[in-house]
């Protein structure tokens, strides 16, 4: 029997991709650095499958079809370069390593090069969706060198989430690095999801005084309209939960959020490409807040008031919390759109922003319905150069706008942080002001430091200088901008 595709790597996600392959029909050959793994699962999980347990890499090499695709779901970083070069005295012209993990997007484009300048494939598959994803249907984006699709588009196509008539959460997304891009941009998004739904838990029950059930109960009755998605349906059940003794877990969770990277990885972008993502941002430096406990203790107790319940109604209050929530969603989706956009101009991915839509809408820890709607949108304008410019989305703003603003207020006056869901209205608010007060940024800057501006009674391109203080010469510094 030999393998159809070969896969290295077996923590959960490796594991549950083979049993995803094999229930499909693939067979499939697994080899892991500790081998009492593989020997574990094959005669265990994967006990009676078409699945080979190999000891060595040049055994399982010999177990693939030509051309040869491996599968590596080890660690990012070195692990994933050890691997390859581990594997290429062993494979031929033509086979195709692929890199299921969470790597950089530029180690991706790198690999892509070294595989292709010795004749072999390399292809970034971002792969989303959990440990249960992978076992029934993750979402997937593949980049890399584009002769590999042919040969690994018919298997992850096959194991991938499927939406509306069969339509796969799989698509090629782009050369080089682009598929790991795609898979940083989701997982980026997902730490603004996670954030403002964080905030919403807090303002109601901080703010609003509600218990665990009635909180879980709100969320649960979202689900069903407009903010249906994965993560909302999750967050009813988690504050439901209790454990043996019947205390919710919830309330024993000590609140410093951890991270892996590839938050801070897609700001990192925005700020290389110049691109607002305020939501992520907001969300990744929430995270590093919320590590601060020591601090937060300490800070607690200079820094006493106000911190009192809002006087409000709560249930006109809580569709307004409804309305701040989805309109974040929406605002930090469109921000990582116009990311995604920027970085596809400057690194030449031809990148399809309606399959990127399509492979999030299912699978994935970002799934919602409201992506459907930018499938659309992206179907009707392929070049849309921000989703806000959208019908769909900015009559779904502009109707959430009211309410999202009376949370801010609500919140802001008693004490309660939400910088997801606040620095979401103001790139809104900012974004819809044809004029800003960035003249006198310009006026500072050519006043400290002669960086000159423009005005707007001439031509763009053309730079002025003023001698504000009487006394500072008309030399003047070159006008550029990073
Ligand atoms: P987890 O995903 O559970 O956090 P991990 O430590 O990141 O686990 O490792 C994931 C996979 O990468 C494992 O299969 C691991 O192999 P071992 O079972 O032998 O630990 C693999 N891995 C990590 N570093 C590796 C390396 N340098 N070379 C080969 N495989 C490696």
């Amino acid at each position: 029997m030999s393998a159809d595709i070969g896969l290295i790597g077996l923590a959960v996600m490796g594991e549950n991709l083979v049993l995803n392959m094999e229930k499909n029909g693939f067979v499939v050959a697994v080899f892991n650095r500790t081998l009492s793994k593989v020997d574990d699962f094959v005669n265990g999980r994967a006990k009676g499958l078409k699945v080979i347990g190999t000891h060595s890499l040049e055994e399982f090499v010999s177990k693939l079809k030509k051309p040869r695709r491996v599968m590596v779901m080890v660690r990012a970083g070195d692990a994933v370069d050890k691997i390859i070069e581990m594997l290429l005295p062993l494979l031929s012209k033509g086979d195709i390593i692929i890199d299921g993990g969470n790597s950089y997007f530029e180690d991706t484009t790198r690999r892509t090069k070294e595989l292709e300048a010795k004749g072999m494939m390399f292809v970034g598959a971002g792969v989303s969706g959990g440990e249960e994803g992978a076992l029934n249907g993750p979402s997937i984006m593949p980049g890399g060198t584009k002769g590999a699709w042919k040969e690994i588009g018919p298997i992850f196509q096959a194991i991938a989430a499927k939406v509306k008539e069969g339509v796969p959460c799989c698509e090629w997304v782009g050369d080089g690095g682009a598929g790991h891009y795609v898979k940083m941009v989701h997982n980026g998004h997902e730490y603004s999801c996670c954030q403002a739904i964080a905030e919403a838990y807090w303002v109601m029950k901080e703010g609003l005084g509600m218990s665990n059930e009635e909180m879980s109960g709100v969320f649960s009755e979202w689900n069903l309209g407009k903010l249906e998605s994965y993560l909302i349906e999750i967050t009813a059940q988690i504050l439901s939960k209790k454990d043996e003794q019947g205390t919710y877990v919830i309330d024993y969770i000590l609140d410093k959020a951890g991270q892996k990277g590839t938050g801070k990885w897609t700001v990192m972008s925005a700020l290389e490409l110049g691109v607002p993502v305020t939501l992520v941002s907001e969300a990744v430096f929430a995270r590093c807040l919320s590590y601060q406990k020591e601090d937060r203790v300490f800070a607690s107790n200079i820094f006493t008031g106000p911190r009192e319940p809002f006087k409000v109604d709560q249930k006109q209050f809580l569709n307004d919390l409804h309305d701040s929530l989805y309109a974040s969603f929406l605002v930090s989706c469109a921000q990582c759109f116009v990311l995604m956009g920027a970085a596809g101009s400057r690194y030449k991915w031809d990148i399809d922003y309606a399959a990127v839509a399509h492979m999030w809408r299912g699978g994935c820890i970002i799934r919602s319905s409201y992506l459907e709607n930018i499938f659309q949108a992206f179907q009707l304008n392929p070049a849309l150069s921000n989703l806000m410019f959208d019908h769909f989305f900015s009559s779904e703003i502009q109707k959430c706008s009211p309410g999202w603003r009376r949370v801010v207020a609500a919140t802001s006056k008693s004490g309660v942080a939400i910088p997801v869901i606040s620095s979401g209205l103001s790139y809104y608010d900012g974004l819809r002001a044809a004029s800003g007060p960035a003249n006198l940024i310009q006026a500072q800057r050519d006043y400290f430091g002669a960086h000159t501006y423009e005005r707007l009674d001439r031509n763009a391109g053309q730079y002025f200088h003023t001698d504000w203080t009487g006394h500072g010469g008309s030399t003047h510094s070159q006008a550029y901008n990073i």
